[in-house]
């Protein structure tokens, strides 16, 4: 059973109890109304009182049942809340800590509702690109008020209990003296006696909604939600379902309500964001590590090289109150990196939102120093040197001479082999890679290289300190370029082979961006910085003489053109102004490079574009996906929403495929081949297959 029954003097006591959150599965919803039966049956018992067992009241739905027949089979979530609604006998619900989705549709079921102060009250199913389906967008709006019920509806943001105090969402908050959820109890039995003897029962569906004037004040909502939802629908069918709340009957807009939720389960807009909540998790689970794995103490960090990676991964940890000390072989240099950092946390200062104390909190955390001497005790170290191999081995050599037994020695590379450099070291096990994005103290995604060598320990402890440092861990095996660069590599190839066929930059970023990325290749490679691509071409030449580039970014970057740093790249910037405006000269330069190469420019569809451009990713992701690199296609996935803007709305290029159908991904793929450059689009193996047993890659 996972909801406990026992009847205290004349009340009956239901406790949810499914860990960590009291999630409503079908044994949860199974217990709780076979509690409420009892209670009924039961000639002694005058009140029932639902409380949660643990850490909370209840979370919501049973994340461990989503999509599986279990979610909708009954007794449902929407029975549950009848057969509490239908109690001769009153229902109060005893809330503390968390209160969900599901959870709080529960409560709202009940004829009273008591809570501790400091418990989160939400509808968060907006963030699932979904709607409260089992009443929430009837009931809550009756007791707490249109414009509320919207506000927590549309955001999907907890509120805590004291700020509902004054609402009719609670008959009492408790905060004198009432701290665990043993004194909610006692609080909510001595309430429970009060109320035993009052009939009518109290019912929320009974409730009117008065706004005056509400249509102008729903089509007021209608026009900002539309505005800030961008692609997703649900906002605004939040704010549609919300209003049936007024302008409908409870029932018809039950029904209502019901209709507009299956309807959004089934748009791709909530299947991203479903696969992407799922991905999350999975992400941070490495079959071999299991999670007991022992992790080691991070109480202090260094990170070598203050350049722009070192001083943003500095305020990661600083961020987490972990200490850090920058390493630097020039004074100038280190003040120089010390100096960046300094005026990044003035500038959040200045935006308001970090306080003069957490500033100087903050800069207190962090030393600087020229000798390897100060990093000795340091429980984990992080390069963010120069991406030259021979630089690498004169760092870690001296970290292996320098750092105490126990260390993690990490590197920021984002391309070269981590084995190698590994083996610089006398203990390869200690070493991986923490391969974090620009700029690393805003990107949320954090690659974590496992080596060969890799302990299960560090791994676990890396992945731990993701978590730490608010970022997603998504872990990738060797390669050149990992994930992420690796797949951005054959993403750029087309990129520049449309400028030779036809496009200028403009047109590719605009189709690209229409798509819904936030930024197309040619802004991108202008942030980045031009000349990190050319450097790292310049070696692929040398080493991989037969993998064909566009000459044309090389071109750019010989012109000095290196990006938003230098003002000027694929476009012109002006200072204070990251806009992007079109360059003739560079213009003309992709004009002449098709006629010095024979080319002659046709007209590209943006579809084209897009498809050549996307499927160069998914054909990359198969083939890493295949070899291990990445353990599960959903790892990709991650990587590419959190760390290259991928559209959220279309859950990342290996799930976007799979919409698309893996078929007709390789038909479109089968018509490019045709084209220039016919060999990049050999297809991966794992692609073909999965295409012929008519399979996606995350099914
Ligand atoms: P950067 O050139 O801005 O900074 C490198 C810093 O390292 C400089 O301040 C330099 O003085 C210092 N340095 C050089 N040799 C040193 C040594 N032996 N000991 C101590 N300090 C030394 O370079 P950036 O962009 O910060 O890149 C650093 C690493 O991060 C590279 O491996 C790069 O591939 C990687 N990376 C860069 C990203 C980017 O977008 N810039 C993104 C992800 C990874």
């Amino acid at each position: 059973m996972s909801a406990d029954y026992v009847v205290n003097g004349s009340v009956a006591v239901i406790t949810l109890n499914n860990p960590p959150v009291n999630g409503l599965g079908l044994a949860t919803r199974t217990a709780a109304v076979e509690g409420l039966r009892r209670a009924q049956a039961d000639a002694a018992v005058t009140a029932i009182v639902i409380v949660g067992a643990g850490k909370a009241f209840s979370g919501g739905a049973d994340i461990k049942e989503f999509n599986s027949p279990k979610a909708l089979a009954e007794p449902s979530l929407h029975t549950l809340i009848r057969v509490v609604e239908e109690s001769h006998k009153p229902t109060i619900a005893a809330i503390h800590s968390v209160c969900m989705g599901g959870g709080l549709e529960l409560a709202l079921g009940c004829n009273y509702r008591v809570a501790l102060r400091g418990a989160q009250i939400a509808l968060p199913e907006v963030k699932l690109g979904l709607l409260p389906g089992a009443g929430g967008t009837q009931r809550l709006p009756r007791l707490v008020g249109l414009e509320m019920a919207i506000n927590m509806i549309v955001s999907g943001t907890p509120v805590l209990s004291e700020n509902l105090a004054k609402t009719a969402l609670f008959d009492d908050v408790f905060d004198e003296g009432a701290q665990s959820s043993a004194d909610l109890l006692a609080c909510a039995l001595t309430f429970a006696g009060k109320v035993a003897a009052i009939r009518p029962l109290p019912k929320v569906r009974e409730r009117k909604v008065d706004y005056p004037n509400h249509e102008a004040f729903l089509q007021f909502t209608r026009n900002t939600v539309k505005a800030m939802s961008g692609p997703f629908p649900a906002p605004l069918e939040c704010v549609d379902t919300v209003a049936a709340s007024v302008t409908r009957t409870f029932d018809d807009g039950l029904k209502f309500e019901r209709e507009r939720f299956f309807h959004l389960i089934q748009t791709p807009e909530s299947k991203s964001l479903r696969h992407a909540f799922f991905a999350e998790r999975l992400a941070s689970k490495v079959p071999d590590v299991p999670a007991d794995t022992p992790t080691r103490a991070i109480r202090q960090a260094a990170i070598i090289g203050a350049g722009t990676m070192g001083g943003g991964i500095a305020m990661n940890f600083v961020n987490a109150g972990i200490p850090v000390v920058l390493l630097e072989t020039q004074q100038e240099a280190l003040d120089k990196g010390i100096a960046t950092i300094r005026k990044n946390y003035e500038n959040t200062m200045k935006k308001g939102k970090l306080t003069q104390e957490k500033f100087d909190q903050r800069i207190g955390l962090i030393r600087g120093t020229l000798s390897y001497d100060d990093i000795a005790q340091a429980d984990i170290v992080v390069e963010a040197v120069f991406e030259d191999m021979n630089v690498k081995e004169t760092v870690f050599r001296q970290l292996d001479a320098v750092m105490k037994p126990g260390a993690i020695l990490a590197s920021n590379t984002s391309t070269l082999d981590v084995d190698q450099i590994a083996g610089f070291t006398s203990r390869p096990q200690d070493v991986v890679g923490t391969h974090f994005f620009s700029p690393a103290n805003v990107m949320k995604l954090l690659e974590i290289v496992r080596g060969k060598a890799t302990s299960k320990d560090v791994l676990a402890t890396t992945l731990a300190l993701s978590k730490k440092l608010k970022k997603t861990g998504v872990v990738s095996g060797v390669c050149d370029g990992f994930i992420g660069n690796r797949m951005i590599e054959q993403y750029s190839r087309q990129a520049g082979f449309l400028l030779e066929e036809g496009c200028l930059p403009e047109q590719v970023d605009a189709a690209v961006e229409k798509f819904g990325f936030a930024m197309g290749p040619f802004r991108m490679g202008d942030l980045a910085g031009n000349d990190i691509g050319w450097y790292i071409r310049k070696r692929r030449y040398l080493e991989r003489p037969e993998i064909v580039y566009s000459k044309t970014a090389d071109l750019l970057c010989e012109m000095g053109r290196f990006g938003q740093k230098t003002g000027a790249g694929w476009y012109d910037y002006k200072p204070g102004d990251r806009k992007a405006y079109a360059n003739p000269a560079v213009n003309q330069m992709i004009v002449e490079h098709s006629a010095n190469i024979g080319v002659e420019r046709r007209t590209v569809s943006d579809q084209e574009i897009v498809e050549r451009l996307v499927y160069s990713l998914v054909n990359e992701g198969a083939r890493i996906l295949d070899e291990g690199i990445a353990m599960r296609a959903s790892d990709i996935d991650m990587v590419y929403l959190t760390g290259y803007g991928f559209p959220l709305f279309r859950g990342g290029p290996m799930f976007y495929a799979d919409t698309v159908g893996l078929f007709n991904v390789l038909m479109a793929m089968e018509k490019y081949a045709k084209g220039r450059h016919g060999d990049a689009w050999a297809p991966a193996p794992l692609l073909v297959r999965l295409a012929a047993e008519g399979k996606g890659f995350n099914s």
